[in-house]
């Protein structure tokens, strides 16, 4: 069974979507549910689900990010987990901590990547004019929002979209395609998975 520990900065959707997933015959089981922010609503709602949970604020780490990542090892480090899956985790990890979780750690983004890495990926995904937007799950490297693609899911921009629907109609997918890449990658299949 693989030990799962999820990072978190905000509600949380994306990380409850994987605890539920990993029940049963689920090749998984988190272990954990830490966030940068003791305030991100999803931390209540991982207790609630019975997940073991970690706070720990980067703000007074403001100039040391490794410092920062130096607290957030310590919970993580406990709960000796095989898969680090990034759940709108909102903060940009250092080479280190990166390198330490080097082929076990997911990340799901808002966008098709390669297209817009990075914030706002709505809002340019729109102000470019495409027919299409989307979400992708990839492997985290050192560079932000690289890494090789797990899976991709797709929805179209409709007429009259804004940053909101759009990300809505996004999240929607990502709830799906996060759960399905897990399974996958936590049974050792690294094949592109579309949905
Ligand atoms: C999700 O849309 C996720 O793709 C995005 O943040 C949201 C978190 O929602 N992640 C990023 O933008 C990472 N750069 P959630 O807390 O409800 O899962």
């Amino acid at each position: 069974m693989k030990r799962v520990a999820i990072l978190i900065s905000g509600g949380g959707s994306n990380m409850i979507k994987l605890v539920e997933s990993m029940v049963g015959d689920h090749p998984a089981r988190a272990v954990l549910v830490a966030s940068n922010d003791a305030a991100a609503g999803g931390l209540e709602k991982a207790a609630r689900m019975g997940v073991p949970t970690a706070a720990i604020d980067h703000r007074p780490y403001a100039k040391d990010r490794a410092a920062f990542e130096a607290e957030l090892l310590k919970p993580i480090l406990a709960a000796e987990p095989d898969i680090l899956c990034l759940a709108g985790f909102m903060r940009v990890l250092t080479p280190g901590f990166v390198e330490r979780f080097s082929g076990r750690m997911l990340n799901i983004h808002p966008s098709l990547l390669p297209k817009y890495p990075g914030l706002h990926t709505h809002k340019r995904a729109l102000e470019a004019g495409d027919t299409e937007a989307g979400c992708t799950v990839h492997e985290v490297t050192p560079v932000l929002d690289d890494g090789p693609i797990l899976g991709q899911a797709r929805v179209p921009v409709e007429t009259g979209d804004t940053p909101e629907t759009l990300a809505a109609r996004v999240l929607v997918q990502e709830h799906r395609l996060y759960p399905a890449v897990l399974r996958a990658f936590a049974q050792g299949e690294r094949g592109l998975i579309t949905l």
